[in-house]
Parts: C-alpha cells; sequence; structure tokens
C-alpha cells in the first residue's frame, strides 16, 4: 500500500493506494479510527452498488461506522444533475444524517462529485470520504475536492469545492470495469503525463492499456498520476492559477460532451479529443516542439484515442467553450502543452486559430 498526502493547511488527507485494500481496512491506521462510531450514508449509482455494495457495507461496519442507509441513483453523466442531487439530499434528511455524520461516497467520478456536492451542502458541510471505482475517478475525480453537477449548457456549471476527508483507492475494483471505462480513465492518466512526469509519459509511450492486468505496475501509474494532481492541488487549492493546468484537453472535451449531449461519449474520450486538440494548437502557436508533440499524437494514437468527430459542429463547440468556467468575460483561457512534462495555463488563442483547426465541422 502506498499513501500519497495532500498537504493542504486546513484539512490534508490521506489517499491510500493498493490492491485489495478494503480486505484489510484496518491496515489504513488514520482512516479506521476517523470512521470508528461514524453514522454515515453510502452514495452510490445502481450500477456500482449492485456489484461493490454490500462488501463495502461491511467493511464500514468492521471499522465501526452506523451504516444508516444507501441513496442510489442511475449510474452515468446525465444523472449528474441538480434534479437527482434532490433525491440524495432527501435520503440524507431521512437517514438522519446530522452535522458529524460522514457521507461515502463510492463510485466513479459522476457518484463523487454528486456525493460530495451533496455533503458539502448539507447543514452547510459535512464531511465525506471518496472510494472511488473507476480509474478515471482514481487519478482524478475522486482528488483535490472538485465537487458539483452539470448545468444543460456547460460541465460542472455548479458545485463547490469541499475536500474528502480520505480517498481509498482499492485496485481490486478493476476486476469489474469495462474495457470502455478503463481507456477512458487513462485518458486522465496521459493528461498528467503531459502536464508533469515525462518518466510516466515514458512508461505508457512503451506499454498500452493491457497495463491494467499488471497490479505492480499499475499501483505505480496510479500513483505517479496521483501525485501529479497531489501536487498541483496542495499549491493551489481553489484554482487561482496553477490548478489550470489540471484543464489540459478540458476546453474542448467539456465543450463535446456538452454539444454531443451527455453520456454520449465518456469523460476520458472527450478529454483525449481536448489532447489532440491541445497539441495542435500548441503546434501552430509555435510553443511546442514537433518531437514532443508528435510524441504525444502517437501516445494517444497507439492507445486507440480518436479525435472529434466531424459531424460536430464547430460553432456549438465555440459557443459551448464560450460557457466553460474556464473562459473569463466570454474569453476562453487555455492550457496548452510546451513539451512531455511542461505546460502553461492561461493562454489566450485567437478565434481564427481556434476556427481553422474546427474547420471542416459544418461542412
Ligand atoms: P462514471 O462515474 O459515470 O462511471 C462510468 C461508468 O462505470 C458508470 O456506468 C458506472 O456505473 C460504471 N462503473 C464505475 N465503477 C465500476 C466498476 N468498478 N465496475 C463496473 N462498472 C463501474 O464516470 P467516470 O468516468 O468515473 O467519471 C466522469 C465524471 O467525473 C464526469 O462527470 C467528470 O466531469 C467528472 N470529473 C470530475 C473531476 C473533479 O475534479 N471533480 C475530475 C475529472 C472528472
Ligand atoms: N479536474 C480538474 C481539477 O481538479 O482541477
Amino acid at each position: 500500500m502506498r499513501t500519497i498526502q495532500i498537504p493542504l493547511q486546513k484539512n490534508p488527507y490521506n489517499i491510500y493506494i493498493g490492491t485489495g485494500l478494503l480486505d484489510r481496512p484496518l491496515q489504513m491506521e488514520g482512516l479506521a479510527a476517523a470512521l470508528n462510531g461514524r453514522r454515515t450514508l453510502i452514495v452510490s449509482d445502481e450500477t456500482v452498488y449492485a456489484l461493490h455494495g454490500e462488501k463495502v457495507g461491511k467493511v464500514l461496519r468492521e471499522v465501526g461506522c452506523e451504516v444508516l442507509g444507501v441513496s442510489l441513483f442511475e449510474a452515468g453523466e446525465p444523472s449528474k444533475r441538480i434534479s437527482v442531487l434532490e433525491g440524495i439530499w432527501d435520503d440524507m434528511v431521512r437517514a438522519p444524517l446530522d452535522r458529524k455524520s460522514m457521507v461515502v461516497a463510492l463510485g466513479g467520478g459522476v457518484v463523487g462529485d454528486m456525493a460530495g456536492f451533496a455533503a458539502a451542502t448539507f447543514m452547510r458541510g459535512i464531511d465525506f470520504i471518496q472510494i472511488p471505482t473507476t480509474l478515471l475517478a482514481m487519478v482524478d475525480s475522486s482528488v483535490g475536492g472538485k465537487t458539483g453537477v452539470d448545468h444543460p449548457l456547460g460541465k460542472n456549471l455548479i458545485g463547490a469545492f469541499h475536500q474528502p476527508r480520505a480517498v481509498v483507492i482499492d485496485l481490486k475494483f478493476f476486476e469489474t470495469l469495462p474495457e470502455r471505462e478503463v481507456l477512458s480513465g487513462f485518458a486522465e492518466v496521459v493528461k498528467a503525463a503531459i502536464l508533469g512526469d515525462e518518466e510516466l509519459f515514458y512508461i505508457l509511450e512503451r506499454e498500452g492499456p493491457g497495463l491494467i492486468k499488471d497490479p505492480e505496475l499499475l499501483e505505480v501509474v496510479v500513483s505517479r498520476a496521483v501525485s501529479v494532481k497531489a501536487k498541483v492541488v496542495a499549491e493551489d487549492e481553489f484554482e487561482g492559477g496553477k490548478r489550470a493546468l489540471l484543464n489540459l484537453g478540458h476546453t474542448l472535451g467539456h465543450a463535446v460532451e456538452t454539444v454531443a449531449g451527455y453520456g454520449a461519449y465518456t469523460h476520458g474520450e472527450a478529454v483525449a479529443m481536448g489532447l489532440y486538440f491541445a497539441v495542435a494548437l500548441s503546434r501552430a502557436k509555435g510553443l511546442i516542439d514537433e518531437l514532443s508533440a508528435s510524441r504525444i499524437e502517437n501516445l494517444l494514437l497507439k492507445w486507440g484515442y480518436k479525435n472529434a468527430p466531424e459531424e460536430l459542429s464547430g460553432a456549438e463547440i465555440i459557443a459551448a467553450m464560450k460557457h466553460d468556467k474556464k473562459s473569463s468575460g466570454g474569453s476562453v483561457k487555455w492550457v496548452l502543452p510546451l513539451g512531455i512534462g511542461d505546460a502553461r495555463w492561461g493562454l489566450e488563442v485567437e478565434e481564427a486559430l481556434i476556427d481553422a483547426q474546427l474547420e471542416g465541422k459544418d461542412k
């Protein structure tokens, strides 16, 4: 087991990473102590709960939690909306949770974002822990405290910063994770490598998605990706500046998700399209050397990531980008790669250049 700490001033917390952690919960010492005697509500989606809910409930009881109930919703991005969140708030009131209670988010990024936002808003904020069950949630969404829901006009537009008390990353969850979701999660690993870990990028170049079956290497890869994120979050918890780096690939990615309809593409598929796009913009602006640009493109191709489909409307994508949280006063701020392990945030890109890259989409 590896433990990575997020050294935040107010609420530092641990991320535990290993295979079979939930079979030995007492090994995560700090966590077991924090959970002992707590009244909890498990929040999950129907798919994940059917596969893993019973076991997690048992583990929580083993470490001394009183599990008051479960709040479930239909799996998938279309559930990440305020009307579904209301159902979680109702379950919290009925459980009943109090200020000292704790929410346990068991699932992928949709569950983590929803459960975290429910915890952030219930009684003005109660504790929660993350038990991510997708690769994407393990390396990205469960870490860093961004919580929230989508708006029909833009992804994640309604939300709050609310850090979990702990994150438990048990790689055993991959036993049931569909292949498409594995690849989706690796897109965020590729993003982390481009942003800040050349060695991780090299491992990904050497391997392919089959590395999911190598528990030791997987632990290394997940830990390295989590470390990239942990370092950035520790420096800029509330995205005053540098944390924007983590949005690499997300400006186009979020717009694609919105325009195509939530759930049409997985988050990781859309981020991978955004990575291709960011490389193209960076090359067009002369910010990245050709070798690094083609290494990134080749890696994305080798792993099987698709570029944004022709049939998506360029005009609609541009409009959606302007609604993105990363835009300011209607002007979109970009994160672009400068090389392998290096990127810059807050960049302006002329609309003509974006149009040129999206050219052909409306035809
Ligand atoms: P998801 O939560 O929709 O999970 C994908 C699918 O996999 C779902 O159908 C789910 O039921 C299923 N699933 C989950 N774990 C499983 C398992 N172990 N076995 C079998 N099936 C399983 O999607 P995701 O890709 O995990 O997360 C995407 C979401 O995360 C998006 O809404 C995105 O905006 C958000 N996100 C948030 C942050 C953040 O910082 N908060 C960062 C990145 C992404
Ligand atoms: N996924 C972007 C962030 O956590 O800041």
